[in-house]
């Protein structure tokens, strides 16, 4: 299984921040099995593409909208996002569900839309604190992947990317142990084996929660972590690069 490192930035970085962080990440060099994917904010996706040119280094965008096209002002669409050269798309971050209203249902519609247009959706999904608390962890999750992804055939599913965040981990400093990341990974990956076992072996699921270079060896070392969605440690090359590394020699 390829091991998966992607950089969300958020709302971080300027134009000449984000150009000097990637012209940083153009210098590493990149395992064998490794596949680095970076998500700037959407002014700065088109530069990131050019400066990319001939690196295998991926650029994805935050969010998108479900339409194509219309008046949904503000909104940014998946041909526009292609039409560019973006290749993957966020979608169900939790701050895009807490701050944005964005459910399960409104996120299946983004991820049809981008598998039609040959982009990869990086789906998040995750449990609150109160949530884990109460022991509702893997009922919460259960139902984020049922409605957000239940409709897919075996093909749509074989091109989505899933990203366990537990909310409580995010940007927190908080990690999950080791083995919490790899109970909760196990569990999607039952939950896609309705599609057979073989498909729910290659659908990467990635970890996300204050991954730093610090707990990442351990969390990328589960059989069922695939690698890792980072928020902070993304923001600085040398700890990305880093974990970068650590994902090659999972
Ligand atoms: P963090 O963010 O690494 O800063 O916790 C992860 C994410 O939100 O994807």
């Amino acid at each position: 299984m390829r091991m998966i490192v992607a950089g969300n930035w958020k709302m971080n970085k300027d134009r000449d921040e984000a150009t000097a962080l990637i012209a940083a990440l153009k210098e590493l060099t990149l395992p064998q099995g490794v596949e680095v994917i970076v998500a700037p904010a959407f002014p700065f996706l088109a530069i990131a593409v050019d400066q990319l040119a001939g690196s295998s280094i991926l650029v994805a965008a935050q969010d998108c909208h479900e339409k194509s096209h219309g008046a949904y002002t503000g909104a940014v669409s998946v041909p526009m996002l292609r039409s560019i050269g973006v290749k993957a798309c966020i979608v169900g971050h939790s701050e895009r569900r807490q701050y944005f209203g964005e459910t399960d249902k409104v996120v299946g519609l983004k991820i049809g839309a981008l598998l039609e247009h040959g982009l990869i959706p990086i789906y998040c999904c995750g449990e609150s604190q109160e949530e884990r608390v109460s022991g509702k962890h893997f009922e919460v999750v259960t139902n984020q992947v049922k409605v957000a992804l239940g409709a897919l055939s075996s093909e749509q599913l074989s091109r989505v990317v899933i990203a366990y965040e537990p909310v409580w981990a995010i940007g927190t400093g908080l990690t999950a142990t080791s083995a919490q990341a790899q109970e909760m990974h196990a569990h999607i990956r039952g939950l896609l084996s309705a599609h057979g076992a073989d498909l729910a072996s290659r659908v990467p699921i990635l970890y996300g929660g204050s991954c730093k270079p610090d707990n990442a060896a351990e969390l990328f070392a589960n059989r069922d972590v695939n690698g890792g969605l980072i928020g902070g440690a993304s923001l600085d090359a040398a700890q990305f690069g880093e974990l970068i590394r650590l994902a090659g020699r999972a």
